[in-house]
């Protein structure tokens, strides 16, 4: 039994996000989508922990084999608690890899147990991100394609309406 841990912000879960998680699900047996509490980050995140596990509980639902969770601890930990041998990460463009490169040495040098595994974005998703969704949405843009359907409307909800 291959178990993976596929961990992020999501704040909001996009459909490049998805896209990543459907493909970790079919190489592992079971995948993990581990949404950090990240109250640091950029501010602090536009959604709750609550409505990111939501989102991304909605936006998986139809694959048998992943299940998601919240985590506010360090990530080798969370793997250890949960049996996972594999931290699967999205990679897009190549400004990504500084940042996914430090975190999966670091995380190798915590646990050299967990292996890093990127699988690299498709073309149409290369330069997709939550930052740019929010933004977007934020202006009265529409990301419909972008984000799963019921996570748009969320983002109308709280950001305002879509022109
Ligand atoms: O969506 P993101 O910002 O790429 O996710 C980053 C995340 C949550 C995977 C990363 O910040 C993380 O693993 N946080 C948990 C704390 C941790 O383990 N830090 C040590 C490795 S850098």
């Amino acid at each position: 039994m291959k178990r993976a841990l596929c961990p992020g912000t999501f704040d909001p879960m996009t459909s490049g996000h998805l896209d990543i998680i459907e493909r970790a699900a079919c190489i592992f047996d079971e995948v993990v989508v581990a949404v950090a509490a990240s109250p640091d980050k950029g501010g602090g995140p536009l959604f709750s922990i609550e409505d990111r596990v939501d989102m991304a509980t909605q936006a998986t639902a139809h694959i048998a084999n992943v299940t998601v969770r919240p985590f506010d601890s360090l990530l080798v930990d969370l793997a250890r608690e949960v049996h996972a041998t594999v931290i699967v990460k999205g990679l897009r463009a190549v400004t990504d890899f500084e940042r996914e490169f430090q975190m999966a040495q670091l995380n190798y040098r915590l646990d050299d147990a967990v292996e890093t595994l990127f699988i690299v974005s498709i073309p149409e998703y290369m330069y997709l991100s939550s930052s740019a969704v929010k933004q977007i949405a934020g202006h009265g843009g529409s990301v419909s394609g972008l984000v799963p359907a019921h996570v748009n409307e969320r983002l109308i909800e709280r950001l305002g309406k879509r022109r």
